[in-house]
Parts: C-alpha cells; sequence; structure tokens
C-alpha cells in the first residue's frame, strides 16, 4: 500500500476550485515533485494534507490511516511533517535553538522551562542537543550551531526549515519550494542535502519547486497540477515532453505577459 492515498480531494474558496477532484498516491521511499504555474494549487494541496485546512471533500490516507481533517498537530505526531514556502525561524535564536524547539513544535518555547533544573532534566538536555547536532551534521550545518539563525545566508536558513522539520521525525516530508530563489550554488547544496536526508533517513518527499531543472533532478515521479486539476503525472523526462504541461506553463507565461 502507498504510504499516502489521497482520493477525489477537493478544496474549494468561496467558488474557487483550488484543489479539485484530486487523487494522488506517494509510496514510501519515493521523492515526489509537484509543480505547476502560479496559482495552480500546490501550496493548498500541501495545506490539507498537513491540516491547515480541512477539505471541501475528499479522502487521505496516510500511513494506512484516515487523517482528514485532523488537526496539524496530530498529523505531524503521525509522522507527516512540512515546511513552509516563506522561511519560518525563530529569527533571535541560534540555529541549534531552533532545532531543540522543532523537537517540541506543540510545547513551543516552554521547552526552555523544562531545560533549567533537575539533574535529569539536564540529562534529557544533553541527549535533545545530541540528537540536534545529528540533524544539523546531517543538513551540513553543524559548523552554524552558535549563530542567529537571522544571520544565515538564504541557503542556510532553508537547510535550518528543514532541519526543524526533521528534528518532529517525519517519515513523509512536505517541502514548499526548498530552493526557490537560491544562486546556483545554494540551490545545488539544498539539493544534494535533500537527496542524502532520503537516503540516509529512509524518507518519503513530496516536493514543491519553481526552478524546474531542480524539480527534475530531485524527483523520482512528477505530478503537474493546473487550476487545482491533476494534469500529468511521469518520469521527469516524460513531464519535460508532455505537450498539455508545456502548453500550461506557455499559457501562463503569455498570461503574466
Ligand atoms: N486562504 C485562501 N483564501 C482564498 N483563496 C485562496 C487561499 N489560498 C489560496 N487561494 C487561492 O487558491 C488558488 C491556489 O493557490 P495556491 O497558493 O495553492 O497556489 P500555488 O500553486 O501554491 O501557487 P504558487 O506557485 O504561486 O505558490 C489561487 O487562486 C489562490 O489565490
Ligand atoms: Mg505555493
Amino acid at each position: 500500500m502507498a504510504l499516502l492515498e489521497i482520493t477525489k480531494l477537493s478544496k474549494h474558496f468561496g467558488g474557487l476550485a483550488a484543489v479539485s477532484e484530486l487523487d494522488l498516491q506517494v509510496e514510501e521511499g519515493e521523492i515526489l515533485g509537484l509543480i505547476g504555474p502560479n496559482g495552480a494549487g500546490k501550496t493548498t494541496l500541501f495545506n490539507v494534507i498537513s491540516g491547515v485546512y480541512r477539505p471541501t471533500s475528499g479522502k487521505i490516507i496516510f500511513n494506512g490511516e484516515d487523517i482528514t481533517g485532523l488537526k496539524p498537530s496530530m498529523i505531524a505526531k503521525k509522522g507527516l511533517v512540512r515546511t513552509f514556502q516563506a522561511t519560518t525561524l525563530f529569527d533571535e535564536f541560534t540555529v541549534l535553538a531552533n532545532v531543540l524547539i522543532g523537537f517540541h513544535p506543540h510545547a513551543g518555547i516552554a521547552i526552555w522551562g523544562a531545560l533549567v533544573g533537575t539533574p535529569a532534566t539536564r540529562q534529557r538536555e544533553a541527549a535533545l542537543v545530541q540528537q540536534a547536532m545529528e540533524i544539523l551534521d546531517l543538513m551540513g550545518i553543524a559548523h552554524l550551531k552558535d549563530e542567529l539563525a537571522t544571520s544565515l545566508p538564504h541557503g542556510h536558513q532553508r537547510c535550518l526549515g528543514i532541519a526543524i522539520a526533521m528534528a518532529a521525525n517525519p517519515k513523509l516530508l512536505l517541502l514548499d519550494e526548498p530552493v526557490t530563489g537560491m544562486s546556483r550554488e545554494e540551490t545545488a547544496m539544498v539539493m544534494a542535502t535533500i537527496r542524502k536526508i532520503r537516503e540516509q533517513k529512509g524518507l518519503t518527499i513530496i516536493v514543491v519547486e519553481h526552478n524546474m531543472r531542480a524539480a527534475m533532478g530531485l524527483s523520482d515521479r512528477m505530478v503537474v497540477l493546473n487550476y487545482g486539476r491533476k494534469i500529468a503525472e511521469g518520469s521527469p523526462q516524460e513531464i519535460s515532453e508532455n505537450p498539455e504541461v508545456i502548453e500550461a506553463y506557455l499559457g501562463a507565461e503569455r498570461y503574466a505577459a
């Protein structure tokens, strides 16, 4: 059975069908690229899968369990974790502190109360710090642990965003535009890191990405949305040659121009 099975999923905003009758399956261990022109419904789909929005209709089965309509915190606990299109870091905290907060996404800052105190809590702190350092090492930013999040270059900030998501110990990670707006070097670094965490942690990943070269380079398989509907599905090669996909993108460009 697929790790994620979405059936006839729709999300309407008033009269607008942002996601429409979508069927989607994601197999364990794959990197699925989700692409489509601006406004195609990619972020809305992430919001519905991760519980930020309740779907108008349809069903979401994750790891054999129906998670449709559950709260984001419940869904994250089950191992389905997302990052956001805009980086959401605790700017005035260090890199290490950001990951520590990631261990307790729902307790928020309360963790700091627990960290000062008895030997038992200090021992727990040491274990958490070690786990956080392992994640930072995996993401290639361990050497930046004492820097303030806000002082990092864009590429490293996005890596920190993924590190925070990793702290929640995901089975399925939803990445919303991890390399959009990055330099070529930053893009290469973040792509290599995403591949590495898939290999080393056996993660399943859905990645939304506007940088087409990056999306094609990362994905085992791709799904294309347009106006909330799935218009194509296949290997990066098949997608790059699909006339309907080319038309959707050219059409969007013509519209923008
Ligand atoms: N909270 C909301 N209320 C009303 N309309 C919304 C809301 N969120 C998204 N939409 C609309 O739903 C459609 C899909 O938006 P969405 O943000 O999911 O697209 P996207 O594929 O992520 O686009 P982009 O590539 O620009 O990030 C758009 O028409 C958008 O204006
Ligand atoms: Mg979006």
